[in-house]
């Protein structure tokens, strides 16, 4: 019974690594991609949510069967669901209707209260804007006050990067032995790139990391705001005060047109059999991007972020 883990949330993390050799040929480099959607929830948040309420029970800012409360995108409210159920916490995850309903039904389904509030007037469904998370973030605050709830706070828990570090980050440095010259990532919080980074980085100072955004919402590359409503859901909210990158080092930036995120998580699909979301098709983008310019006959690593299940309901994928 060595092999036997005594629950789903040991299951989080070691997750594989593979080449992209069908959709890197003729091409010079290649581009290695870390499949986080097989993560129990379907999703790289799962480490977050494992690391935040493994952390807060550890220090005892949460206690034995405290509620719990999240803003998320749908990601980390089903990382939670799984990791809180597991442990015993009342979850409620406080949603924009605007993400993708699948999201929704699964962390019900998982035993998650959801809340989902209505986006500002005028944004568009799919679409969920700075704006719009900024509702979200009052109605989680709200809740958090009237249950006496423990407040995950993914966008500044030191859990959320160090989640990334200590997992995604040192297990691709470990399964590539070190062979990786470049990470690019697609940012909603910043938590994957500034742990990745980190983590890279410490190993060897000369990995060069980029931050992807999309193009018309490219904050952190110093670019005015022309497109809030993009459709990469998971990240892209044109906020450029993250609080994971106060430290982190940024070697350049990518941006990627929802067009070009959905055409690369379509030939994620199709060619390589790995049925990813937006934003890795986002990630794999800019990718293919570096490898044509300056990355040219390099190695880069990406992160396959959360899986093309939670997003049937949208037009990522062919009707049929
Ligand atoms: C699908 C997806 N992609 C990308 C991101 C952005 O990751 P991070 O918050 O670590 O920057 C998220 C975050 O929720 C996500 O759910």
């Amino acid at each position: 019974m060595t092999d036997v883990l005594p629950s789903a949330v040991e299951a989080i993390g070691a997750t594989p690594v593979v080449r992209l050799d069908r959709i890197t040929r003729g091409l010079d480099g290649t581009i290695l991609a870390k499949l986080d959607y097989l993560n129990p929830g379907g999703s790289k948040k799962d480490r977050v949510a494992r690391r935040i309420i493994e952390e807060a029970e550890r220090v005892g800012a949460l206690k034995p069967s405290q509620p719990v409360v999240e803003l998320t995108s749908g990601n980390t409210g089903t990382g939670l669901a799984i990791v809180c159920g597991v442990k015993g916490h009342p979850f409620t995850a406080v949603m924009s209707r605007g993400n993708s309903r699948e999201r929704a039904r699964m962390m019900a389904a998982l035993g998650a209260e959801v809340v989902l509030v209505d986006q500002m007037p005028g944004s568009i469904p799919g679409r969920v804007a700075g704006g719009d998370l900024e509702l979200v973030e009052a109605k989680a605050r709200e809740l958090t006050a009237a249950r006496g709830a423990f407040r995950a706070d993914q966008f500044h828990h030191d859990g959320n990067w160090l989640a990334h570090r200590d997992g995604t980050g040192e297990e691709l440095w470990q399964q590539t032995g070190g062979a990786i010259d470049g990470f690019a990532d697609f940012l909603g919080s910043g938590g994957t790139y500034a742990g990745v980074t980190k983590a890279l980085k410490g190993h060897d100072p000369a990995i060069r990391c980029f931050a992807v955004e999309p193009a018309g919402a490219a904050v952190l590359a110093g670019q005015p705001v022309r497109n809030p409503g993009h459709p990469i859901q998971g990240g892209g909210y044109s906020m450029s005060d993250l609080a994971y990158l106060r430290d982190v080092p940024i070697d350049g930036f990518v941006q990627v047109t929802g067009e070009e995120a959905k055409r690369a998580a379509r030939r994620l699909a199709t060619e390589e059999g790995i049925f990813g979301g937006f934003s890795s098709g986002a990630n794999l983008a800019a990718a293919l991007q570096l490898l044509q310019g300056e990355m040219r006959g390099r190695t880069l690593a990406v992160v396959m972020a959360d899986s093309g299940l939670k997003y049937l309901s949208t037009d990522l994928w062919p009707e049929c």
